[in-house]
């Protein structure tokens, strides 16, 4: 928005598309636009609303079909809003849909990240004053809150950002909003609490700070009705942030910097109960209570994200694109981190903590889905090398429990997105217990690395399909980098750290190699895609690779998928396996290689026929194999990295021979901001 160069309709609409679509991969089942209606330079101005069902092409192509909309009209200035939505109150449907409107004259619309746990009671209270819903969702009460909140304003001068204060004084739960009004042309007010949300500015002119200062209210506000009565610092030039002189400046509000970078690079990163405001080509950013802790200002960060690394390039999928690209992720994540010369490690993020980490009781390593099978893979390598104990824990299951944990305690927080709301709520717990928090993310900025004490980027590059695949070798080696360095004096294991660092170095072409067994493992999904079940079985090492090729399987071919502990085997598993049931085991030569072999006798002797992922020199194993993925050797705690891949192929494949949309998997989201 506030273009000196006019805009038309179909530019708009275009930015806002492309951003849903860079988005989509977080969610999509419907999608909707807010955009000005054609009679915007008059003063009885309106908003229309386009909503539709299903994918964000969709949206576009019924933005297109609409007979009203004059795609040449120009604008000075814009503000627009679109939201892809994953539901979670109200089925998938256009009027669930967002925008999420006030009333039939959408006098005020809003877009919302996140859940509003309170908006039953609300939506009772609002219905009791004559207010009707037309949807099931959690985010009209919003819409309806704020235009009640503007009914019963007592002056007339109220600003949007006043109004969206005093709607999320109301509100309980998790949210990123951004509001768009009739009353507030070309205005726009966005806020959160828990939900990712930034700020992308682009300018071609020099800005007039690179450090917006926050505003607070002059008085507390104790209830609702005084707030019109406070009064904000005056706002002048050295509180907002514009374009020097009379230039043009656009803001970008977004969940996710992907949406937005073919546009800007620069971003802020809004905290919970910031308002942003912009209007008059101006932003703003307030606060209602100040706090001890608190930043005085929200800074603009350059963000290192090229739209490259977010485009398919010449792959089908992005999970395709990015399983490949696991030889040059898995580079990045030891990049000057790990020297090969002197066989140590520095995790600049950790070092000024490693004392204290040093003296803990225990580590305690959380997280969910693939990120927490990355918990589960490193396990033992981290007991083996910090001399700790370390408890996984999903973190949903960690809460539920109210798990005790104590000051001395080092919790790690494993999430690609640092998004993810139960693994932030974990985080909190555990802050509240003022244990030291750790943060391993794929995000720079995201919630939990902000939150964390401390932590590590795992420098993976964006992670688009909703299935992960590099972000769990990335995170799986910081792990073992983490454990590395917490072990450089220790004498005694001075020869493993060497073996495991050479292991290190030499992945990047060992995954290149079990890269190249793409083609033999597809022929393996033409054997298996028109099975119903498939059972991954191992143990030690790698029975977190069975627990990921399991979820991988599950979660894009929507085939039945169980990772079993081979261990466990006997005790119940055994007996679904006849010659029918398809049985992977994963077998390599390692401490647990003579029990795996126990197991083989097992699934062999109920004529089961294990396809069998194996060392290259493994001939013992092949003897009873229906068939072989032979694989490179490396060091025991490193194979998983290699085990995995060829079940992230195979997983890919059997989706597209089943006709599934790989990056898309139905009731899936990549970011998972609700508990
Ligand atoms: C969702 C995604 C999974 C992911 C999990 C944790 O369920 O679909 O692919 O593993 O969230 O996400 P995080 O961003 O915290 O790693």
């Amino acid at each position: 928005m506030n273009y000196r160069v006019p805009r038309t309709r179909k530019e708009i609409f275009e930015t806002l598309i492309k951003g849903l679509q860079r988005l989509e991969y977080r969610g999509y089942d419907s999608a909707g636009v807010a955009i000005d209606g054609n009679n915007h330079e008059v003063k009885e101005r309106h908003i229309q609303l386009v909503k539709k069902k299903g994918k964000v092409k969709a949206l576009d192509e019924e933005l297109y079909k609409q007979d009203s909309m004059d795609l040449k009209v120009e604008f000075e200035t814009h503000f627009g809003i679109a939201h892809t939505r994953w539901a979670t109150h109200g089925v998938p449907n256009a009027v669930n849909s967002h925008p999420q409107r006030s009333d039939k004259g959408n006098e005020f619309v809003v877009i919302h990240n996140g859940i509003i746990t309170n908006y039953k009671d609300l939506r009772k209270f609002l219905e009791s004053k004559g207010y009707e819903f037309e949807s099931e969702t959690d985010t009209e009460t919003i819409a309806k809150l704020i235009k009640y909140v503007f009914d019963n304003r007592e002056t007339e001068d109220i600003t949007f950002s006043t109004l969206v204060e005093r709607v999320i004084q109301q509100l309980e739960g998790a949210f990123a909003l951004v509001f768009k009004s009739i009353h507030y042309p070309g205005e726009a007010v966005a806020t959160r609490r828990g939900s990712p949300l930034l700020i992308g500015v682009r300018s071609k002119y020099k800005l007039s700070t690179e450090q917006i200062p926050i505003l607070y209210r002059t008085c507390n506000i104790e209830n609702v009705k005084n707030i019109c009565k406070t009064r904000m610092k005056r706002l002048d030039s050295s509180t907002c942030l514009h374009a020097v002189g009379d230039k043009a400046v656009e803001f970008f509000f977004a969940s996710d910097a992907s949406a937005i970078i073919e546009h800007t690079n620069r971003v802020i990163f809004l905290e919970d109960d910031d308002i942003a405001a912009v209007a008059d080509g101006k932003l703003s950013i307030h606060r209602v209570k100040r706090s001890a802790s608190d930043d005085p200002s929200r800074a603009i960060q350059t963000l290192q994200m090229e739209l490259q690394q977010i485009m398919k390039g010449n792959f089908s999928a992005f999970m395709q694109k990015e399983i490949f690209e696991q030889p040059e992720s898995v580079f990045n994540t030891m990049r000057g981190r790990v020297n090969f010369e002197t066989n140590t490690v520095l995790l600049g993020g950790l070092k000024d903590h490693l004392k204290e980490i040093r003296r803990c009781r225990r580590l305690i390593v959380i997280g969910c889905g693939t990120s927490y099978h990355a918990a589960v893979a490193t396990r033992q390598v981290l007991e083996e090398l910090t001399e700790l104990p370390v408890m996984v824990e999903l973190a949903s299951d960690f809460l539920d429990r109210n798990t005790p944990v104590f000051r001395d305690d080092v919790c790690f927080f494993i999430s690609q997105s640092g998004e993810t709301a139960d693994t932030l709520l974990a985080l909190r717990y555990c802050k509240d217990r003022r244990a030291l928090t750790v943060g391993v993310t794929n995000t720079v900025g995201s919630s939990i690395s902000r939150e964390t004490d401390c932590g590590v980027h795992i420098n993976a590059g964006p992670e688009i399909g909703v299935a992960s695949t590099k972000a769990y070798t990335s995170q799986f080696i910081s792990l073992v980098m983490f454990g590395l360095m917490m072990s450089e004096d220790r004498i005694s294991l001075q020869s493993r750290r060497q073996e495991i660092i050479r292991g290190l170095r030499s992945l990047p072409e060992l995954i290149k190699e079990v890269l190249s067994l793409d083609e033999k493992i597809h022929d393996l999904a033409l054997e298996l895609y028109t099975q119903r079940s498939l059972l991954v079985m191992g143990r030690g090492y790698n029975y977190a690779t069975c627990l990921e090729g399991a979820l991988k399987i599950k979660e894009i071919t929507y085939m039945h998928s169980e990772g079993i502990l081979a261990g466990e085997l006997k005790h119940g598993p055994l007996a679904l396996v006849d010659k029918q049931m398809p049985v992977i085991m994963v077998i390599m030569k390692d401490p647990c290689f003579a029990k795996c072999q126990n197991a083989l006798q097992q699934v062999t002797a109920r004529q089961g026929r294990p396809i069998i992922l194996c060392s290259k020199d493994d001939t013992e194993s092949s003897k009873f194999a229906y068939k072989t993925i032979e694989l490179p050797h490396t060091v025991d705690c490193l194979q998983g990295i290699l085990s995995v891949i060829p079940l992230q192929l195979l997983s890919f494949h059997l989706a597209v021979l089943r006709g599934y949309d790989v990056d898309f998997p139905r009731n899936l989201a990549k970011s998972v901001t609700v508990e």
